[in-house]
């Protein structure tokens, strides 16, 4: 099945078009806004970043698979990240990933037979200074302890 931009992800595409000097430069954006139109990044989806970029499917794919926070997996409503690398680490994210596991009873790679959460384990989030730190879809939450992970995930099921 092949994907395609609806209109306004196409006119957003021609926006970043006219911003960055060539196409090759838009790959990282343009696979953003891929990943935010189709849910998450799947072969067709590669296919067709790589044909609007003008870059070979085997360099858009390199990519993708290159940075965390693109999915080439499908992921649940909610995509907790949770960061393990050293400030976090220091900081208790070991700990934190298996509650949050325990919890939602799956583990890192995971998601939730109601689709509704997918835990990942991810490298740097370029927030060290308020390890540790976990990613919610856009947004990041910082300093947590057991008790305020529970408080995220209580108030992310309430919202349903
Ligand atoms: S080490 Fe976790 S945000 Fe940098």
């Amino acid at each position: 099945m092949s994907v395609v931009f609806s209109e306004a992800a196409r006119a957003e595409f021609e926006r970043l078009l006219s911003r960055y000097p060539d196409r090759r430069a838009v790959i990282l954006p343009a696979l953003h806004l891929a990943q935010r139109e189709f849910g998450y990044l799947s072969d067709e989806a590669i296919l067709y970043v790589a044909e609007l970029t003008g870059a070979s499917p085997a360099e858009i794919e390199g990519v993708a698979t290159f940075y965390t926070m693109y999915n080439r997996k499908p992921v649940g409503k909610y995509h907790l990240q949770i960061c393990r690398n050293l400030s976090c680490s220091l900081l208790g994210a070991e700990r934190l990933i298996g509650h949050v596991s325990e919890k939602l009873g799956i583990r890192p790679g995971e998601t939730t037979p109601d689709g509704r959460f997918t835990l990942s384990v991810v490298e740097c989030l370029g927030s060290c200074g308020t390890a540790p730190v976990m990613q919610v879809n856009d947004d990041y939450h910082e300093n947590l302890t057991v008790e305020s992970v529970d408080a995220v995930l209580d108030k992310l099921r309430s919202e349903e």
